[in-house]
């Protein structure tokens, strides 16, 4: 046996997380795919790398030093779970399973359960980056046990992408804490998208600017608070032109969204917690908007407003849009952090929310520049309820809400849909309002349903007896 870990899956992800360790120095990596010709293939288009190419699973066991660690990178769902039960028959207690796949936090908490039965040890894994992520440094977020963090830890720093000297990985936490966090990273992903897409859309439609005119604005705005990779690649799309038609390509794309299911599991998860993640949410529906061509040809059938909106002055539009998007994208963060905030209490998890903000600044796909605000902000009040409350982002929040209002009453008066932009100025509105009506809420609910409602000025639980002389009760609490 010569190799530290392997890898089974040679897809794009697969091959380029192989060929990522191998360029590392200390590793040699065993390799092993389903149809054998991926692995012959990897081999020979890469004879620099320190491979050992198995082709069974007995192979792929022996090739591997002890504790055998192997990542399985195969598309999420049956095929981890029968890569697992093959692993299962050639590995012993004390090895280690890794699922670098985009697996839902709780399929991990099941197999990590099952597999700690036999003694070896499973640790679901985020992976961010996409493939080039994969190739050169991705983000890396392992779930699992202490223990196999002792064997994981050099070999994933190793790969990981550098931020300001620091390897982008820790050990997030037990069993699908992993997971949990790479499902939030791409709710946020999800979000950063979408206000990035609106402020593309307002900027065009209120200003007439060409999408090469707006990459310029991105460009541009990638040099300021709103530094990211989104921000970044969204210029090059922006600029990038048609061969076969010469126009701007964004306007070729047909202009319906696809979704693998990762930011929709977020906001599931967000509604099954109670974590009002809204602009997650309608990030994810705004796709889903955008998907239902049958339903959107209601232009002409459903009115609205008489004239289209033109910007005055666009430079100043356009600047208070970047305002807008900048107080939307805090949210997005603050609603994200949240989820893992509850998530973690809910399942137990120990997660340092300053670091998961630490390791996201390299490597994967929301990497920003306020990242290491986030860490800052956690690092002086570890239990912040709402992570915008900090002061760096109350005061980004002060300078920036009165433009991020005159947007959302510009969208929405000349009917542009801001869902974003609008329901986290809601979110950020309602939880500033010293009152809501929820109140009214917990009375119609005491009144269709006996539900009760509490006091402000008293404790217990009190219903009013609706349907007889409406005098008030105090009752037993049942929610
Ligand atoms: C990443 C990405 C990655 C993938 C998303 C895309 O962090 O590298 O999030 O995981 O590109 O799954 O998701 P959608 O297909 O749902 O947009």
């Amino acid at each position: 046996a010569t190799a530290n870990i392997g890898v089974v899956g040679l897809a794009v992800m697969g091959s380029n997380l192989a060929r990522n360790l191998a360029s590392r120095e200390g590793n040699t990596v065993a390799i092993f795919n389903r149809s054998h010709d991926k692995t012959e293939h990897l081999v020979a288009e890469h004879p620099e790398a320190e491979f050992v190419p198995t082709f069974s699973y007995e192979e792929f066991a022996a090739s591997l030093t002890v504790p055998r660690t192997a990542i399985i990178m195969v598309k999420a769902g049956a095929g981890t779970d029968a890569v697992i039960e093959e692993l299962l028959k050639v590995f012993e207690p004390g090895d280690i399973i890794v699922d670098g796949g985009n697996a839902l936090f709780t399929d991990t908490i099941r197999r990590e359960k099952a597999v700690r039965e036999t003694g070896v040890n499973f640790v679901g894994m985020g992976v961010s980056g996409g493939e080039e992520g994969a190739l050169l440094g991705p983000s890396l977020m392992p779930g699992g046990s202490d223990e196999s963090w002792v064997t994981l830890g050099p070999i994933l720093r190793s790969i990981a992408a550098v931020a300001e000297g620091e390897p982008c990985v820790t050990h997030v936490g037990h069993d699908g804490a992993g997971h949990f966090v790479k499902m939030v990273h791409n709710g946020i992903e999800y979000a950063d998208m979408q206000v990035i897409a609106e402020a593309y859309d307002l900027i065009r439609r209120a200003t007439g600017k060409t999408p090469a005119e707006i990459a310029d604005i991105f460009a541009e705005w990638n040099t300021g608070d709103l530094e990211s990779y989104l921000i970044e690649i969204t210029a090059e799309v922006l600029r990038q032109v048609d061969a076969d038609t010469d126009k701007p390509l964004v306007d070729i794309i047909v202009d319906q969204a696809g979704a693998k299911g990762t930011g929709g599991w977020t906001a599931q998860t967000a509604i099954d917690l109670g974590v009002p993640a809204s602009g997650i949410a309608e990030a994810v529906f705004a796709r889903s908007l955008s998907s239902h061509p049958e339903q959107r040809a209601t232009t002409g059938v459903l009115p609205g407003p008489a004239e289209e909106f033109t910007a005055f002055d666009a430079d100043a539009f356009v600047e208070q849009v970047r305002l807008a998007l900048y107080a939307s994208k805090i949210v997005a963060y603050s609603q994200g952090f949240d989820i893992i905030r509850a998530g973690a209490a809910h399942y137990g998890w120990t997660i340092d929310l300053g670091t998961v903000a630490a390791i996201w600044r390299g490597g994967c796909i929301i990497r920003a520049r306020f990242l290491n605000r986030i860490t800052e902000a956690y690092a002086e009040s570890a239990d912040l309820p709402v992570l915008m409350t900090a002061p760096f982002f109350r005061e980004a929040l002060a300078a920036s809400q009165d433009a991020w209002r005159a947007i959302v009453a510009t969208a929405a008066a000349s009917g542009i849909p801001s869902p974003v932009f609008s329901s986290s100025l809601a979110y950020y509105d309602g939880l500033r309002a010293g009152r809501l009506p929820a109140a009214l809420i917990q009375g119609q609910r005491d009144f269709f349903g006996a539900h009760t409602y509490k006091r402000v000025d008293k404790d217990g639980t009190f219903h009013t007896l609706w349907s007889g002389d409406r005098s008030e009760v105090e009752a037993v609490d049942t929610h």
